[in-house]
């Protein structure tokens, strides 16, 4: 008999989360350098002020809409946004479908974005229908995506900041450019921080940006190991606190287990974009390997600390540093550009 999918169950879905804050309540209780670090193209808020002034008011009647029929919409579209940033720049290179007839894979379908939820795609295809019809031409699809990752963060409770436009869509989409420039679950926070410096990231930038964890959810293989076999030792990683051990390993079993299941990144308030993320690393309640090894490392953990004790200040932080990633390999005009009227295909 074949186990609903927590994407297509929301009673499957609720039951486990439901798994999860019970057990916890119940206590007391080697990258490939994008283009990132040339000099990012000049991007402006005013963009479109003449082009398509209505622009960011379209946008938000799609995502506020989507926000509302389908919640995971948020986390799916912010996470989006920064696997396209990450490979080939902000180009909405992650946008475009394998032309059947090409052996060569798109981005998308790399192994490292298959679980990509199709809600995020789902709502730039709505956006970029309702933008095509009232000014035609003139939007790319990777500014959309900017833009409605930003509304996301907003519609979930956190910050709202100023987007700046005038990215040109890609002409490049490789799933072999992919693994090298993604960040793993058993990424270490050496890994990380080389990754994240390759793209013109700082340490902070990536601890802060890692807070993004604050919404949305991760499947089993993705922490399994810590579980039951962490580096080989045999046994769970010290690093997770015994009831959120105890709660996963009910939902995730060692082998064969529905390979759909999901766990909530913030195990307190899984659907609110505050900064949850950070206490819940200091007690040991994070959930990916490279989520954790934020507190334990010298160099994030003081970091840690201070974003845990200030939600202004994440805040902050979160909305000058998607801007910096928002400006990662960004390409203007022509030659290296296109606009696309169908985000999936070329022109
Ligand atoms: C620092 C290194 C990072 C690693 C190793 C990492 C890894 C992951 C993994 C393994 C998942 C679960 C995917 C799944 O099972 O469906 C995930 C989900 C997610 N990631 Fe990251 N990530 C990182 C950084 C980021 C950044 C910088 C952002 C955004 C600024 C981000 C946003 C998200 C969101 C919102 C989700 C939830 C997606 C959903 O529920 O659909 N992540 N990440």
């Amino acid at each position: 008999m074949s186990v609903p999918s927590p994407f297509s169950s929301p009673f499957v879905f609720t039951c486990l989360l439901f798994i999860f804050l019970l057990t916890l309540s119940s206590s007391d209780c080697q990258p490939i350098s994008t283009p990132a670090k040339r000099r990012p193209r000049q991007l402006s808020v005013s963009y479109y002020a003449k082009s398509c002034p209505q622009l960011e008011q379209l946008i938000g009647s799609i995502t506020s809409q989507q926000f509302k029929e389908a919640p995971v919409s948020a986390p799916a579209t912010i996470r989006l946004f920064f696997h396209d940033c990450f490979v080939e720049g902000c180009d909405a290179s992650i946008l475009i479908a394998t032309n059947p007839g090409n052996k060569i894979l798109a981005e998308k379908d790399a192994e490292d974005n298959k679980d990509l939820r199709t809600e995020g795609f789902d709502t730039i295809t709505r956006a970029k229908t309702l933008v095509e019809s009232k000014c035609p031409g003139v939007v790319s699809c990777a500014d959309i995506l900017a833009i409605a990752a930003r509304d996301f963060v907003h519609l979930a409770g956190g910050p709202y900041y100023q987007v700046k436009k005038g990215r040109w869509d890609g002409k490049i989409s490789k799933a072999s450019r992919v693994p090298y420039n993604l960040p793993h679950a058993n990424s270490t926070v050496d890994q990380l921080i080389k990754l994240f410096s390759s793209k013109g990231l700082t340490v902070q930038d990536l601890v802060v940006l890692s807070g993004a964890h604050t919404i949305g959810f991760a499947r089993c293989k993705h922490f399994v190991a810590r579980l039951y076999d962490y580096k080989g030792t045999m046994q769970p990683d010290p690093a997770i606190d015994p009831r959120l051990l105890k709660a996963l390993k009910m939902s995730c079993p060692h082998a064969g287990g529905n390979a759909d299941i999901v766990a909530p990144f913030d195990v307190t308030t899984p659907f609110l974009f505050d900064h949850a993320y950070y206490a819940n690393l200091e007690g040991k309640l994070g959930l990916l390997a490279s989520d954790q090894g934020l507190f334990l490392d010298p160099r994030t953990k003081p970091l840690v600390q201070s974003l845990g004790q200030d939600k202004a200040k994440f805040f902050q932080a979160f909305s000058a540093a998607m801007d910096k990633m928002g400006s990662i390999g960004v390409k203007r005009g022509r030659t290296h550009g296109e606009k696309r009227k169908v985000c999936s295909t070329h022109m």
